[in-house]
């Protein structure tokens, strides 16, 4: 089994290490990094994708360490800024398989990307292109180009909807608007095949994040491909030859609670396969690879955070009831995912000298002589949207010093943490075959000063 798993013991383990020792050298807030599971999604990917069609989302989780591995995989890597781009360098990426993204990228990021000789770079806006193409021509240099299209299906969480998400800062629409007569996304295509220092290497599209169904991403591929073919259709294969990608993006959901059932990757693309052979084939194209962007669905599942309890109060509810704040030596610093986008985690307790597991969700699994009491784990930052787990069954007997572990944070948490009320960034420990090491450290009160003249 993948991840953090309880032993018959009772003890809690990740990667053959038990947690509370990890706790115990490292301190807590901790970040638990799975490597094995982190790479053998990778693997995966790269089984059903084939490897250098993987861009690994750098802005999901990155640190030099993680760059490296993803690197050893195989795997390609998508980068949104210059910081992640200087990481990837730090971590000596192959240059040509890392892409870099963002909607308004500085011309100090566009230049470092060019000279750095990225894969691709995948363009947003008009200015964009103007941009871009003025900083490869001060170099002589070609820029290798994706455009970004806005494919008006927008997915997020089960459910996905076609057209009306036009209204977003991303990409270049593929829906002609106002008095165009054609979309900008093929007004985009010419003026990149115009420009000189520019080589249109690939479509690229995004749909949204945490998607559970195939459904969206069928309809983006039929849509791209479209694209493609209207291309064609205007300025003839000869002119496109370096167009052979479809980058589909990412978005790939994770089980954040048990019973979520993510999609299957080897299925979600012979699918895309499928569709995207057959809807070339119907209009005489040759047929593109596909590639993807997850972040998620690799750096997610194989971290666990571990927080120590802190105080414990009882607010009565009436009726009999009372919730439980359960407060942790961290929150919304280091997982803001709760508050930010009402997210859900599984919280477990971790083995204590009582070995009394915590109960999950109220789904009856009650292990002998629990007692559950409904809880919400919050974190100590000074404002009350900081939660991190908001409804969840915790044993009554749960005293301040229990260490509780929050599953599948690898991903967006770390990444968007914060020094909010100054508290310490956590450390992120990765493990692998019983053994541990340190890929960032914790905060200390000397880093409050760093930024200090
Ligand atoms: N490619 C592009 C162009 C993206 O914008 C994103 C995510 C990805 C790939 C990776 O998506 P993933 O496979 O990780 O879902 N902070 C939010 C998620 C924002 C994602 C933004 N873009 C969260 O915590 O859920």
């Amino acid at each position: 089994p993948r991840g953090a798993a309880r032993g018959t013991d009772g003890v809690l383990r990740t990667a053959g290490v038990d947690v509370r020792d990890l706790a115990g050298r490292h301190g807590t807030p901790l970040f638990v990094l799975d490597e094995d599971d982190f790479r053998s999604r990778c693997a995966e990917f790269a089984a059903a994708f084939g490897a250098s069609s993987v861009h690994y989302a750098a802005k999901a989780f990155l640190c030099t360490e993680v760059a490296r591995w993803v690197a050893e995989e195989g795997l390609s890597l998508d980068v949104c800024s210059g910081g992640e781009l200087a990481v990837a360098q730090r971590a000596a990426f192959p240059p040509e398989r890392i892409a870099l993204h963002g909607n308004n990228k500085s011309v100090e990021e566009l230049a470092a990307a060019v000279d750095v000789g990225v894969g691709g770079i995948v363009l947003d806006s008009f200015d964009e292109i103007a941009r871009l193409e003025a900083v490869a021509a001060e170099r002589g240099a070609t820029a290798p180009v994706l455009i970004r299209l806005t494919v008006g299906v927008e997915a997020h969480t089960h459910e996905y909807i076609a057209t009306a998400h036009e209204d977003q800062k991303f990409g270049f629409s593929i829906a002609a608007a106002g008095d165009a007569k054609d979309s900008a996304a093929l007004e985009a295509a010419r003026r990149v095949l115009a420009a000189r220092h520019l080589e249109l290497v690939g479509l690229h599209s995004h749909i949204g994040s945490q998607i559970f169904d195939t459904e969206g991403f069928e309809a983006a591929a039929r849509r791209v491909v479209k694209v493609l073919a209207d291309l064609h259709t205007e300025h003839g294969a000869d002119n496109l030859a370096a167009l052979r990608t479809l980058d589909l993006g990412g978005g790939i959901g994770i089980a954040y609670r048990p019973g979520e059932a993510p999609l299957s990757m080897p299925a979600l693309a012979e699918e895309l396969r499928a569709i995207v052979k057959r809807e070339c084939a119907a209009a005489g194209l040759d047929v593109p690879a596909i590639a993807v962007e997850p972040g998620r669905a690799i750096a997610g599942p194989g971290t666990v955070t571990l927080y120590e309890v802190g105080t414990i109060k009882d607010v009565p509810l009436g009726g009999g009831y009372s919730r439980r704040y359960v407060s942790v030596d961290g929150g919304m610093s280091d997982n803001i995912r709760t508050s930010l986008y009402d997210a859900e985690y599984d919280v477990r307790l971790v083995s204590r000298s009582s070995e009394r597991d915590a109960v999950q969700g109220g789904a009856g699994g009650a292990p002998d002589g629990a007692e559950p009491v409904l809880s919400r784990v919050v974190g100590k930052h000074c404002e009350s949207g900081d939660i991190v787990v908001r409804d969840c069954w915790l044993p009554a007997d749960l005293a301040p010093g229990d260490l509780l572990a929050v599953a599948a944070t690898g991903a967006y948490c770390y990444a968007m943490a914060s020094g909010y009320n100054r508290l310490p960034r956590p450390a992120v420990v990765a493990v692998r075959e019983g053994a541990d090491r340190t890929l960032l450290r914790r905060e200390t009160l000397e880093d409050q000063f760093r930024f200090e003249v």
